[in-house]
């Protein structure tokens, strides 16, 4: 094999990213998270049992896979011990098959504090942060301050936590807003100690000495195309690249050694947060479409804004992010609608134009092409050919337009409830 297959989000996250990953884990030996940090909820439904991830890799319930947290991640360490223990509740031993690299840059509770005040501060224009701290951690990456995983061991980690601590909280003084930083770090300090059970890799050369050796291994992506913060609904995105090219920067993986990209997208379109969408629907359909796909975020519990599919967009992501398959998910949500429909283009004032434009703002119409709907149920069906004709005429549109097979179709939650085509 020699490559690393990369698994991601077309959309703007909450594609189902958790459910494909468990599915195709069993052709992996390894599973390694790329980008983001717990804004990220990846849900995983089987045997009756439902979970949701937030820095652990999506591989971690197959015996015998190695999930590793790459560099290109933000951890909280609160976050990421109240995971391990709710796995490990239920029986299981991570220390083995969950590594962390050193790379990795920790979320410290200020960047929290300074997430939720900078929100405040915007008002009306908040991004919708999902408060975790993610945009202020990433700043002190890029802006060369961070406080990384490795750092736990080197001796200076308490000399660097304390200097980093007192810059945030200059720059909180600017902001008019009341925090207590006290209890939260002192969990702070227990998740750091409950860490360093785990192995701190130099991940780079772990993930690529996999490669060489063949031994598979799947990136798993965080929130989704439309979120990456280059080429998202700028500045309503979040803080990583979400792209493939994530995944080279995420996990130290040259772009040559790039095999199979999964792009994941719904049948529909959901966004969680503030910022443009043009198909949304703010309607009795768009609620359907809600309460069908039960669409309230993993992370924050958020109800989801939901429209049609928005092929515009969907064929941006393909692009961008050079998709060699597509998995639709959610389809069976779409059950019993009369008509379906997808964007095709957009209608500005400069009339219509089927790529995204700059801007996505609110002057944007989506021009649609309907399509018949199917009253079969679609999540008792397991092949191909027993789908309804008018699905799959919705299906083989999609990937025509797209240029791309859609190799997996997800009508339900659950691991089995998937067809391999
Ligand atoms: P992720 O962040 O991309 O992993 O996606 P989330 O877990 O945040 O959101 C996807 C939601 O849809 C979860 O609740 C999944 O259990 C659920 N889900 C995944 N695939 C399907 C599907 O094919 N049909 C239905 N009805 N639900 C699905
Ligand atoms: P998964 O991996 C959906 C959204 C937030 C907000 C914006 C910025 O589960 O698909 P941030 O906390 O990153 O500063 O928030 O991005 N967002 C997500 N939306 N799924 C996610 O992750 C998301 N992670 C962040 O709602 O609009
Ligand atoms: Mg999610």
């Amino acid at each position: 094999m020699k490559k690393t297959d990369v698994v991601l989000g077309l959309q703007w996250g909450d594609e189902g990213k958790g459910k494909v990953v468990d599915v195709l884990t069993p052709g992996y030996k390894v599973i390694a998270r790329f980008q983001g940090g717990p804004n990220a909820g990846h849900s995983l439904h089987f045997n009756g049992e439902s979970y949701v991830l937030h820095t652990i890799p999506s591989g971690i319930f197959r015996p015998g896979t190695v999930n590793i947290i790459g560099n290109g991640v933000v951890i909280d360490p609160v976050i990421l011990a109240a995971e391990v223990e709710q796995l490990e509740a239920g029986g299981a031993d991570l220390s083995g098959c969950l590594k962390v690299s050193k790379r990795a840059h920790l979320i410290m509770p200020t960047h929290r504090i300074l997430d939720a005040a900078s929100e405040a501060a915007k008002g009306k224009t908040k991004i919708g942060s999902t408060l975790k701290g993610i945009g202020p951690a990433y700043m002190d990456k890029t802006g060369r301050n961070g406080l990384r995983v490795g750092d736990i061991v080197s001796g200076k980690f308490m000399e660097r936590y304390e200097a980093l601590k007192a810059k945030h909280l200059g720059m909180l003084s600017q902001y008019d807003y009341s925090f207590d930083v006290a209890e939260y770090e002192r969990q702070w300090f227990e998740g750091i100690e409950k860490l360093r059970r785990f192995e701190f890799i130099d991940s780079e050369y772990v993930v690529n000495k996999y490669i060489d050796g063949d031994v598979p291994v799947l990136a798993e992506g965080a929130q989704g195309a439309l979120l990456d913060v280059d080429f998202g609904t700028y500045p309503y995105v979040t803080s990583s690249n979400t792209l493939c090219a994530g995944a080279c920067t995420g996990l130290g993986v040259a772009p040559n050694r790039i095999g199979e990209v999964f792009g994941i997208f719904k049948a529909y379109c959901t966004r969680v947060g503030g910022g443009p969408f043009p198909t949304e629907l703010e309607d009795a359909t768009g609620e359907r479409l809600r309460e069908a796909g039960k669409e309230f975020g993993a992370t924050t519990g958020r109800p989801r804004r939901c429209g049609w599919l928005d092929l515009v967009a969907l064929k941006y992501t393909v692009m961008l992010n050079g998709v060699t398959a597509l998995i639709m998910m959610k389809s069976d949500v779409l059950n019993g609608f009369d008509t379906v429909k997808v964007a095709v283009a957009y209608k500005t004032p400069d009339g219509e134009t089927p790529t995204v434009p700059y801007e996505l703002d609110g002057q944007l119409e989506p021009v649609y092409r309907e399509f018949p709907g199917w009253s079969e149920d679609l999540s008792k069906i397991r092949r191909w050919e027993d789908l309804p004709r008018s699905f799959r005429e919705y299906v083989e549109f999609i990937e025509a337009e797209c240029g791309v097979p859609v190799k997996i179709i997800s009508v339900g939650p659950d691991r089995e409830e998937t067809i391999l085509r």
